[in-house]
């Protein structure tokens, strides 16, 4: 359909503000794969919902992540940057495969069991399907690879096994999707507790730094990075707050670990933090100017979101309609 170029599929949740983590660890190395494939990232509203949500600031947050993409470096002309819920497929998809997946195999989805845990008072059948509807988000654009962090590969497992069982019954119906770990982004860990990955829905604030942060409380949350006593900035394993902090020096500046070692060799914890902080600040600058322009021009946003659903529901509706013949559904009269 795309002239030949294969189809990479992924998605972010509207759910928390987005870190810097999200942003080094995957969406800055999405900007340039739209060279070699056709990109389809959404705004998984529909997901959201597994958790209670406020309305109103799942509205804003949706919109904001969209802009978020653009102001990253997203051409939304190249790539299409679309809200799941404004694509009815994916729902209607995700029905179907509900009757192709066992229960079995969701009762071992480890995410399941962990958000049961966290969200004891809602356990509702949403977020025990979820990972249907992810299934089908990936089939219905045929994608041939996904983007995600280990903490979504059993989900791209559980679609591949869906969609072979499918191909299995009905031929060759869907395209079995690969993770793709190209050039892998740098994972960042929270400053509070360099054991846990940066993450959008961690209590503690200043373990995370928000892409919307300003500077003064970028530089403070810096500061305030949990390290060690042994006092030399040392890239290994047993110091994991100075390894972190390496880390996101190094991706913000494009240095290697080695060249940061080198350059802060003799130099105290309070100095380099400052400069990891100061990085960072950079970093984000560019993208956050973009994101106040792109917030004051609302056509043109509504505008993207129009064509992008447009487009979306158009790739989307190819394979659903096959799908529903596939399983006997009463063809539609034109
Ligand atoms: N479940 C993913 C997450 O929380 C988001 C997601 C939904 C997704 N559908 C997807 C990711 C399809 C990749 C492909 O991170």
């Amino acid at each position: 359909m795309f002239e030949g170029k294969k189809v990479l599929f992924s998605g972010m949740q509207a759910t928390g503000n987005l870190t810097l983590g999200n942003y080094l660890g995957a969406l800055r190395n999405w900007v340039n794969l739209c060279d070699e494939y056709e990109c389809f990232y959404s705004v998984v509203d529909l997901h959201s919902i597994t958790i209670r949500q406020d309305p109103a600031t799942l509205r804003k947050r949706a919109r904001s992540l969209l802009m978020i993409y653009i102001a990253a470096g997203l051409d939304p002309e190249k790539n299409c940057l679309y809200y799941q819920s404004h694509v009815s497929g994916h729902a209607e998809l995700a029905w179907i495969l509900d009757c192709f997946t066992y229960m079995g195999e969701l009762n071992r989805m480890t995410q399941f069991k962990d958000k049961s845990a966290k969200h004891a008072d809602n356990i509702n059948a949403g977020l025990f399907t979820y990972p249907v509807l992810m299934a089908a988000d990936i089939l219905l654009y045929q994608a041939d690879v996904v983007p995600v962090g280990i903490d979504q590969k059993q989900h791209l497992e559980i679609t591949r096994d869906i969609a072979q069982r499918f191909n299995a019954i009905y031929g060759d119906v869907f395209t079995i999707p690969e993770g793709y770990y190209g050039k892998v982004g740098a994972k960042i860990m929270s400053l509070q507790d360099p054991s846990k990955k940066m993450s959008k829905s961690d209590e503690n604030p200043n373990g995370s730094i928000y892409l919307m942060d300003d500077p003064d409380t970028v530089m403070r949350k810096c500061k305030r990075a949990v390290t060690d006593s042994e006092a030399q900035i040392l890239y290994r394993d047993e110091q994991p707050g100075i390894h972190n902090l390496i880390d996101i020096y190094s991706a913000c500046t494009s240095k290697t670990p080695e060249e940061v070692v080198k350059e802060f060799d003799g130099k105290g914890y309070g100095e380099f933090k400052m400069a990891v902080g100061e990085a960072v600040i950079s970093v984000l600058k560019p993208l956050q100017q973009r994101y106040a322009e792109l917030e004051k021009d609302k056509a043109y946003i509504d505008e993207i979101i129009k064509a992008n659903a447009e487009k979306a529901s158009y790739v989307s509706s190819k394979t659903l309609r096959k799908v529903q013949h596939k399983v006997g559904f009463p063809d539609r009269v034109r």
